[in-house]
């Protein structure tokens, strides 16, 4: 591939993710603040749906890189995730660990209030950072771990309650809760960093299609997911089924969830995990600022825009130094 076409799909995939986390973020938001008469939809099925849909999607996209051959497309689906088996597995790594990251957000969410989880969730940013050094051997200036640090402030602040909502939440949770929360999305800080840069591992040193990588992931994930739903929510699904509570915003969010696999793969493989967390970290200003605009559920302060003119400098901070860093990469 050319050098131009990979610069071009790297930032394309990039935009794209920061469209696709904002579109997620609003249409979640939404659909909590709905009020819908029946069962509500169990968030278990959900994650299994996505993957499910993140499967059949990479299989159409692994169909088309082969002209639309049924008889290639089942060669290379045996070829590489059949008759592979070892290769298969290592895929089971990552696929364990983000099942288990989202279950330990599900624990940080319980005893945690959403904001310092959101605010302690951004140290994701540094550990990723410190995994792409330690697995992959890419090596950052002091100007790009200045704007990790700046990043990681600003989302902080960007997402630092208002003063009244904080206190009154503050004080509901015991310090005990509070600490199992904290441990849940310090945990969770370390696997998404791991796995994320794992998965980035795997693509850059084999030849695989990212397709087909994303099949095996999807693949794991989904049977994880399944043996979660039944443990969770088995009672629930044997009465009411899977798709129980499902109406046209849920399938918006499965199909907005299932994108942002794919779209993530393709950013880890045309960018990379730091770039990322830039992403998110500015889609979540954009999300913040839409919602406050079109739902009026949020009233920015000055915090709030010390914290979004942080992200956006270290944005360009980190991009200055962009090109010596790109060219000391090893993979
Ligand atoms: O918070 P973090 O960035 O680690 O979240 C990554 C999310 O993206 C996880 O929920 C994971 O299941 C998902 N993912 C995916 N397909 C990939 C890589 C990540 O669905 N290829």
């Amino acid at each position: 591939m050319s050098s131009s076409l990979s610069t071009r799909l790297k930032y394309v995939s990039l935009g794209v993710l920061v469209v696709q986390t904002t579109s997620l973020v609003l249409t979640m938001r939404y659909s909590r603040t709905l009020k819908e008469d029946g069962p509500r939809y169990l968030a278990s099925s959900a994650v299994v749906s996505a993957e499910l849909l993140k499967i059949l999607a990479c299989t159409l996209l692994v169909f088309r890189e082969h002209n639309f051959s049924v008889r290639a497309l089942n060669q290379v689906l045996k070829e590489e995730i059949v008759n592979k088996p070892m290769e298969t597995m290592k895929l089971a790594v990552p696929a364990g660990i983000y099942t288990l990251q989202n279950n330990l957000l599900y624990v940080a969410l319980s005893n945690l209030d959403a904001a310092t989880y959101q605010v302690t969730y951004q140290l994701k940013i540094l550990t990723t950072a410190l995994f792409s050094v330690t697995m992959l051997g890419k090596r950052l200036g002091c100007n790009q771990w200045l704007s990790l640090l700046i990043l990681m402030a600003g989302v902080a602040l960007v997402q630092w309650p208002a003063e009244s909502a904080d206190a009154s939440q503050q004080t509901s949770l015991s310090a005990g809760f509070q600490f199992v929360g904290l441990m849940a999305v310090l945990t969770a800080c370390f696997s998404s960093g791991f796995a994320g840069v794992y998965f980035e591992k795997i693509l850059k040193e084999t030849k695989q299609s990212v397709w087909v990588r994303n099949i095996q992931l999807g693949l794991f994930g989904f049977v994880f997911g399944l043996i979660g739903m039944l443990m969770y929510d088995g009672q629930r699904v044997r009465e009411s089924g899977m798709f129980q509570g499902y109406n046209k915003i849920t399938f918006t969010v499965v199909v907005l969830q299932a994108l942002g696999g794919l779209v993530i793969a393709a950013v880890i493989k045309y960018a990379d995990n730091i770039l990322k967390g830039f992403a998110t970290s500015l889609s979540i200003i954009m999300s913040t600022l839409i919602s406050y605009f079109l739902l009026e559920d949020f009233n920015p302060t000055s915090v709030f825009f010390t914290g979004a003119v942080l992200v956006i400098a270290a944005t360009f901070l980190y991009s200055l130094e962009c090109k010596s860093a790109t060219s000391s990469i090893k993979v």
